[in-house]
Formats: C-alpha cells, sequence, structure tokens
C-alpha cells in the first residue's frame, strides 16, 4: 500500500500553492488578509512592494481582473506569470513617481491599495532584523503618502519589536483605521505579523 505523504503545514501549503499554481506559499496570507478586510476587489490600482517571486501578485491579479493595474516591484526577479501587470525591478528607496507613471502609461499613481509584504535579508540578529523592517515598512508609509488615493489602503508586514507601536502612531496620524492581523499561514514561531492601514487621509 502507498504510504500517504506527511506533511506538516507549511509543506501543505507549499504543495497547495504548486498545485494551485502559485510562485510561494506566502500568498494564503494575502488570501486570508483579503478574506477578513476586504482589500481586493474588480477594477482596483495596486502597488505591489517586495513581489518576488510572485505570488501576491498573481493573487491581487486574479482579484482586480482585466479592469484593474497591478504594478509590482522587487529588487530580485520577479518570476511568477503576471499578464498585464507592470513589473518594476529595484530598490524601493529609489523608486520614483517617474518610473510608475511611465511604465503604466500615466494610468498610475494615484493607487486605491499598496501592499508590502517586503522583509529585509535577515542577519540573524532579532533587533537588526525588526530595526531593517520597520525601515521598510515606513518607506512603503512613505511612498503611500505620495501614491495612494485619499480614502485609499496600505498593508504593511512588520517583524515585531520595540519600534513597532512608533510605527503604529505613524501610520495612525495618516490613516483612519489600523488593525492587525498575524495569519493562520504564518509559522507559529515567526515574529512576523501584518498591519492594515485603511481609509488614508491624504497628504
Ligand atoms: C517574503 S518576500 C515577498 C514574497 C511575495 N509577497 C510573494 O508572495 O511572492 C520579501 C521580498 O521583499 C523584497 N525586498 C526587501 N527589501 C527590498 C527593497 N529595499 N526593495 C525592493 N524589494 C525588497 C525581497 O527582495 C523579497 O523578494
Amino acid at each position: 500500500m502507498a504510504k500517504r505523504a506527511d506533511y506538516s503545514g507549511e509543506e501543505a501549503l507549499a504543495a497547495r500553492a504548486r498545485r494551485e499554481g502559485y510562485a510561494a506559499r506566502s500568498v494564503y496570507k494575502l488570501e486570508e488578509l483579503d478574506r477578513r478586510f476586504r482589500l481586493l476587489r474588480g477594477g482596483l490600482r495596486v502597488l505591489d512592494l517586495g513581489a518576488a517571486p510572485g505570488s501576491w501578485s498573481q493573487f491581487a491579479l486574479r482579484r482586480i481582473g482585466p479592469k484593474g493595474l497591478l504594478v509590482s516591484v522587487d529588487r530580485n526577479e520577479i518570476t511568477a506569470a503576471l499578464p498585464g501587470a507592470v513589473r518594476l525591478r529595484g530598490d524601493v528607496f529609489e523608486l520614483q513617481f517617474d518610473d510608475l507613471a511611465e511604465h503604466s502609461s500615466g494610468r498610475v499613481p494615484p493607487f486605491d491599495l499598496i501592499l508590502s509584504d517586503m522583509a529585509p535579508s535577515t542577519t540573524g540578529v532579532p533587533l537588526a532584523d525588526h530595526v531593517a523592517s520597520v525601515e521598510l515598512c515606513q518607506r512603503a508609509l512613505e511612498l503611500a503618502r505620495k501614491f495612494l488615493r485619499p480614502g485609499g489602503g496600505l498593508v504593511v508586514k512588520v517583524f515585531q519589536g520595540e519600534d513597532e507601536p512608533l510605527l503604529r502612531k505613524e501610520l495612525k496620524v495618516c490613516f483612519q483605521a489600523l488593525k492587525s492581523m498575524k495569519p493562520k499561514a504564518t509559522r507559529s514561531q515567526s515574529v512576523e505579523t501584518f498591519l492594515v492601514a485603511t481609509g488614508f487621509r491624504g497628504s
């Protein structure tokens, strides 16, 4: 009799992602966030920061449909097939209005939603990794202040630590509501959590 595969939670999600044609199992974090906060719908203009290999972008593209517009940015190669999306390879700290406008024929900015699953290259020193993660979130917030429409939303992944209250405070200044969620698809021992800011007050 064939032995049944004994998958752990993570392996099961990775296998499911392969079966469903997603580039990474992290897609199921966005799926949970979307189910809880109703982030994505047809026709939205979405900026995905730290998009490689591309599973969040794949999911977003399916949800926004042909009338939506997706711009995906990463310093690494985005390998997933993303028909109709704009891909930009580069560092988010160098991302400019012109990069976004030129590559999208002026259709964006503004965006309705900015997603950031960005994570720093980890050093193994928790405080250094936390600080680097907060800096990425703060850059996502800076880009939101430039490129998000009033009323729009921002989702950031943060490695939890002592500067998280400061980050939350900065988000609360710019958005009407702030919630957080640790999706089930996140490893239980992981320090990451997601902050979901909605109702951008405008720049
Ligand atoms: C967890 S992965 C994202 C996975 C992606 N959401 C997916 O579902 O396929 C984090 C990404 O953040 C990117 N990243 C980290 N710092 C960055 C930076 N300064 N500029 C651009 N991308 C960055 C990394 O290259 C990496 O691909």
